[in-house]
């Protein structure tokens, strides 16, 4: 399809300061673990040998240790290892003893490569963990009754499993640290940082940002940001990827549950909760189920109970979302294959805050590729204290609006200046999955044991492309169920087998797929204020026969990757669409849900969202019932005109890409 505009190229070296991570880096993603394959034994690729603690087993060359003995069931302690991460191997609480070896190795990082003998259990190998354990807990300022991480913290548990009873080399009586608190969304206290590196690793290699760096030697080191500012000065996308992979209690999400108890608590307010999908498929694990495991209807009930006045499903302005940029998108392709004007595509979608805060740093001058329409939250948000306080008959200044998210950057952009078209602040407070599940403790509710409810209405029953938003793909996938069945007046499930769009689907950090229209339906008397306006014609018929070329990448070290190729006019440059997820995995990785997390974890959530979606009766944005109704009677001149604009769609700021 012709007729495009893409910027030229525009290195960083052009603006004057250097590129910080490579065109086509090749950082690990999470999703990509590294694998060995089987080859002759002895030769690389081939079956290795090791004895470990009595137990002989062969693994394939370059397994480390700390993978070899996980496959016999043998745990070794580690810190600053991560499966999501390249190794660091700076902890050395991992150590084992190895056969031949004059000193004791770090199991993380030593690759069997020819066959070993390995004790991981020696006396000398425990004195030595209990040594750096000592020496970590000698700097290490935190009382775990006062800690977020109290029961969930991984120094906590070493310090258990090695029975520290006293503090060999001292512990800290004072903080040395300022906490900084400058970031609407990560909360940073450096007195119960333990060095493991795996925020500065989460922040270069999964999302690279680069924000956090190691910096200053010896007893002198300290997780820093640049210069030292703090963190809501710097170019941090509030993606809250480090809180979810940092070990203890030093990164955390900023915590408004203290505001949002006094809203409960004032009679005079009407506290609104509406609840996007992953937290759903994740809330269980704060309870002690296993991830996948979903408790929507018992969610519900519990944050009424909690005192919530009203409790709504994110899952409907996914829906709406979806008309919107599905339209957006229909009038962008309209413009530059019927009008042969400018138009900006491909069109990037807008609902995940962290992605939107890294192309505002790091590509503003792709900022016009950007869908217009707000996230999910913020339609929400702004309906509520517009047109369900008009219909209810309550003044907005009284209702208070919380979201609950999987996700951390959802507090930033609540708080975003251009997020008050109502009038008010359009979302309140955002509120994370862990935060969410605390109220509920703290509201002495057993979540498992509550029966099972539904949403309130209207908001309540949302379709199964809105809840597919939690998935890496989802967005994608909901907005072709609705295009193509739109453009072709085919069913979807007769273009994808149960509607299901398979290869958008999945952990591959970037996916690619093209759709050809086969024909053309009916135009929908949805879209007539268009094309009175002249945004579209009378028919699809321009469309029939084109090749819809679509795009997914997910995690921040993905979206640049898909950013550099569309900078050097590569495939990316010729899709139409590309959804963009900040969090690797999608919502249902976002760094606001349980901790801990790792591939297995997000499969597991992904798992549950997909299975929920194929039990709901409606799949499909465009079918959603209260959706319809709201293009009657609020967003009456149709979706993209003035009133949707108005509420609906939002603008973008250009930023520098050292600091805000
Ligand atoms: S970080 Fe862990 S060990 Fe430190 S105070 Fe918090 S819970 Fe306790
Ligand atoms: S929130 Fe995201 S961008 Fe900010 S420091 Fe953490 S990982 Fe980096
Ligand atoms: S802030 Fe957390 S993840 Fe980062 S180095 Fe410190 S303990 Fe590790
Ligand atoms: S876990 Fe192996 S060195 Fe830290």
């Amino acid at each position: 399809m012709p007729a495009k505009k893409t910027p030229s190229p525009k290195p960083q070296a052009a603006r004057g300061k250097p590129a910080r991570i490579a065109p086509g880096s090749t950082a690990p993603t999470s999703e990509k673990p590294m694998t060995v394959l089987a080859g002759k034994p002895g030769d690389i690729g081939g079956l290795v040998s090791v004895k470990i603690d009595d137990l002989d087993i062969k693994v394939p060359f370059g397994t480390t240790i700390l993978e070899a003995a996980k496959t016999v069931g043998i745990r070794i302690p580690t810190l600053c290892y991560h499966e999501d991460l390249c190794l660091a191997g700076v902890c050395r609480i991992c150590v084992v003893e190895v056969a031949k070896q004059r000193t004791l190795q770090t199991a993380c990082t030593f690759p069997v490569t020819e066959p070993i003998t390995v004790n991981t259990t020696s006396q000398r190998v425990r004195q030595a963990r209990r040594h750096v354990l000592d020496l970590i807990l000698s700097k290490h300022y935190g009382e775990c009754y006062s800690c977020f991480r109290n029961n969930n913290c991984e120094l906590q548990s070493l310090a258990k499993e090695y029975g520290v009873d006293f503090f060999r080399f001292g512990h800290p009586d004072k903080p040395r640290f300022e906490v900084d608190r400058s970031s609407y969304s990560v909360v940073r206290d450096m007195n119960k940082c333990v060095l493991c590196r795996r925020c500065v690793r989460t922040c270069i290699d999964l999302q690279s940002v680069g924000v956090l760096t190691a910096a200053h030697r010896s007893e002198k080191t300290r997780i820093e940001t640049f210069e030292d500012r703090p963190l809501a000065d710097v170019i941090c996308i509030n993606c809250g990827q480090c809180i979810n992979r940092c070990p203890t209690g030093a990164l955390r999400a900023k915590d408004p549950s203290d505001e949002i108890w006094a809203a409960i608590d004032d009679t005079e307010k009407h506290v609104v909760m509406q609840t996007a999908p992953s937290p759903r498929a994740a809330i269980a694990e704060e309870f002690g189920f296993e991830a996948g495991t979903s408790m929507t209807g018992e969610m519900n009930t519990a944050l009424r109970r909690a005192g919530f006045d009203m409790v709504f499903d994110t899952n409907t302005t996914a829906d709406l979302t979806i008309i919107e940029e599905g339209t957006e998108l229909l009038t962008r392709l309209y413009k530059a294959l019927v009008k042969k004007d400018e138009a900006f595509v491909p069109q990037f979608t807008s609902c995940s805050p962290g992605w939107v805060k890294f192309i505002e740093h790091f590509y503003p001058e792709y900022l016009p590729y950007m869908s217009s329409c707000k996230s999910p939250q913020q339609m929400f948000g702004t309906l509520i204290k517009t047109h369900y306080a008009q219909k209810q008959n309550i003044n907005p200044a009284d209702i208070v609006t919380v979201s609950l998210m999987p996700c951390s950057a959802k507090k930033f952009e609540a708080n975003r200046p251009e997020m008050r078209s109502s009038g008010y602040k359009d979302v309140d407070y955002g509120l994370t999955t862990r935060e969410t599940a605390q109220m509920i403790k703290e509201a002495g509710i057993n979540l498992p044991q509550m029966p099972k409810s539904h949403f309130d209405l209207p908001f309540g029953d949302a379709s199964g492309a809105g809840l597919i938003f939690g998935a890496s793909g989802g967005v994608m996938e909901a907005a072709l169920r609705t295009v193509v069945e739109v453009v072709t007046g085919l069913k979807a499930e007769q273009v994808f087998a149960d509607a299901n769009v398979i290869p958008v689907r999945g952990f591959e950090g970037v996916k690619y797929m093209e759709i050809k229209v086969p024909q053309t339906g009916p135009m929908l008397d949805l879209f007539k204020p268009l094309i009175k306006k002249g945004k579209l014609g009378k028919d699809w018929t321009w469309l029939k026969g084109a090749t819809l070329k679509v795009a997914v990448a997910h995690g921040t070290a993905n979206a640049r990757k898909v950013m550099e190729d569309i900078k050097t006019g590569g495939k990316f440059a010729d899709c139409h669409f590309i959804e963009f997820m900040a969090c690797p995995g999608g919502c249902l990785g976002g760094g606001g849900q349980p901790i801990p997390t790792s591939p297995a974890i997000r499969a597991a959530r992904a798992k549950a969202i997909y299975s929920e979606d194929m039990g709901l009766a409606i799949r499909k944005s465009h079918e959603n019932p209260h959706v319809l109704k709201l293009y009657e009677e609020f967003l009456t001149d149709g979706p993209c005109g003035e009133v949707s604009h108005k509420y609906l769609h939002t603008h973008y700021t250009p930023r520098g890409d050292y600091l805000v």
